[in-house]
């Protein structure tokens, strides 16, 4: 197995380093950021790397990647496929200050991330990162409780979450189409039911690989679906 050269692990443990954790405490956290961070940060730059590792060795040099939702969680594997690959990578996040918090830790590197919508990519790609962004339970409450085993029947509200379930499956069609077929995404399990639903209705073979890993920060494992291959 390939494993990340020590030029990446170096940046990667620098640009963790450098995060202004004081600032993402409080994108993160409405309290005790400082030590959610604190308890952290160290799992998410240890397991970023070894889920990294398990990437580096599913992709081929000189692809193109997209990324939704790319923020702390994502920077070794951003590294990983930007100096050990030297793939091209669009990474696009909505949380405009987490953006400029990870650019910022990034001066100098070969990394940015983009504060705008990821639908706005342009041209196809062979690999879609797309994790914890589906059930996100600030963006989709619903449809996020659903997921997880949360919703309370008595009031759960099943019109809210219609309109949350055809939101999601009209942007991962959005993502989904950017792809050039075989491809491969990298997702939560709890967001594996949104793409094979989008390959089962547009005829798409998948194959879902059997091992996750684990996260740091969401703490949603990891998994990996490999689409369109013959
Ligand atoms: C729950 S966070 C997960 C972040 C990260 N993947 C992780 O696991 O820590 C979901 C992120 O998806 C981003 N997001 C949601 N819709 C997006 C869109 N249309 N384009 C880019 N980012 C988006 C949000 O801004 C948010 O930062």
């Amino acid at each position: 197995m390939k494993r990340l050269q020590t030029k990446t692990t170096r940046l990667i443990a620098q640009t963790f380093e450098r995060l202004d954790y004081q600032k993402l405490g409080t994108i993160y956290c409405d309290e005790g950021g400082e030590a959610f961070w604190e308890d952290r940060r160290e799992p998410c730059r240890t397991l970023g790397i070894a889920l990294a590792d398990v990437l580096l060795n599913r992709l081929q040099p000189d692809g193109r990647s997209l990324y939704v939702g790319a923020g702390v969680a994502e920077i070794p594997m951003l590294f990983m496929e930007a100096l050990d690959l030297e793939r091209h990578i669009d990474a696009f996040n909505l949380r405009i200050a987490e953006v400029a918090a990870v650019n910022q830790a990034c001066k100098g590197l070969p990394l940015r991330i983009s504060a705008i919508d990821a639908r706005s990519a342009r041209g196809s790609y062979d690999h879609l990162w797309i994790v914890s962004v589906l059930n996100d339970p600030e963006q989709y409450p619903n449809v996020s409780a659903l997921s997880y085993g949360r919703a309370n029947p008595v009031t759960f509200n099943p019109n809210a979450f219609l309109e949350e379930r055809t939101n999601i499956m009209a942007f991962a069609e959005a993502c989904l189409k950017k792809l050039a077929m075989p491809a491969l995404v990298s997702t939560s399990v709890e967001e594996i039911p949104w793409i094979t639903d989008w390959c089962d209705r547009n005829r798409i073979q998948y194959r879902v690989e059997e091992d996750d890993y684990p996260t740091a920060i969401v703490e949603d494992p990891v998994c990996f679906i490999r689409i369109g291959e013959k």
